[in-house]
C-alpha cells in the first residue's frame, strides 16, 4: 500500500533469535510491510542473507534492510559489497541514530550473540524514527558509491 515502509530481514543462526524478535517488534509497528527473508536453519551461511536482502532493495521491493548474526560483523561486510547499500553495524543508541541522520544507513546490522534484544529494539526503532538530515552529509554520501 503507497505510504508502507517495507522492510526485509535476513540472518544467519547466529542472528535468527534476534531477528525473529525483530520480526516480532515490527509487527506491532503500523505502516511497516516485512519480508522476513529467513534463515530458518541451524546452519547458514551470512553472506547468502545478506544477498537476499541487499537484492530486495536494489531491485525495489524492500526499502530498508536489518540484517543480524553472530557479530553483525559478517553480514555487513557482504552487505556493503553492493553499490547503493549502506549497512551499518550498530551497538548503542548514538550509533543507531547517526548512522541515519548522517550515513543515511538503508540496512542495519546488529549482532544477535553481542546486543540484547530489547537494546536492539530499541537501536531498531532510533533508526526508523530518526530523519536523514541531507545537506553536506548526501555530499558525503554521494563519494560512497
Ligand atoms: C556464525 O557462527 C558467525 O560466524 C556469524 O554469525 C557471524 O558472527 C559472522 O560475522
Amino acid at each position: 500500500m503507497a505510504g508502507e515502509l517495507r522492510i526485509a530481514l535476513g540472518a544467519d543462526h547466529g542472528g535468527v533469535q534476534l531477528k525473529d524478535a525483530i520480526v516480532s517488534h515490527l509487527g506491532a509497528r503500523s505502516g511497516v510491510v516485512i519480508s522476513d527473508l529467513g534463515t530458518c536453519d541451524e546452519s547458514v551461511d551470512y553472506p547468502d542473507f545478506a544477498d537476499k536482502v541487499a537484492t530486495a532493495i536494489l531491485d525495489g521491493t524492500a526499502d530498508l534492510g536489518i540484517l543480524v548474526c553472530g557479530t553483525g560483523i559478517g553480514i555487513s561486510i557482504r552487505a556493503n559489497r553492493y553499490d547503493g547499500i549502506r549497512a551499518a553495524l550498530v551497538h548503542n543508541e548514538f550509533t543507531a541514530e547517526m548512522t541515519k541522520a548522517h550515513n543515511n544507513a538503508n540496512v542495519l546490522c546488529l549482532g544477535g550473540r553481542v546486543v540484547p534484544t530489547e537494546l536492539a529494539l530499541k537501536l531498531v526503532d532510533i533508526w526508523l524514527d530518526t530523519p536523514f538530515e541531507g545537506g553536506r552529509h548526501q555530499k558525503r554520501i554521494d563519494k560512497l558509491g
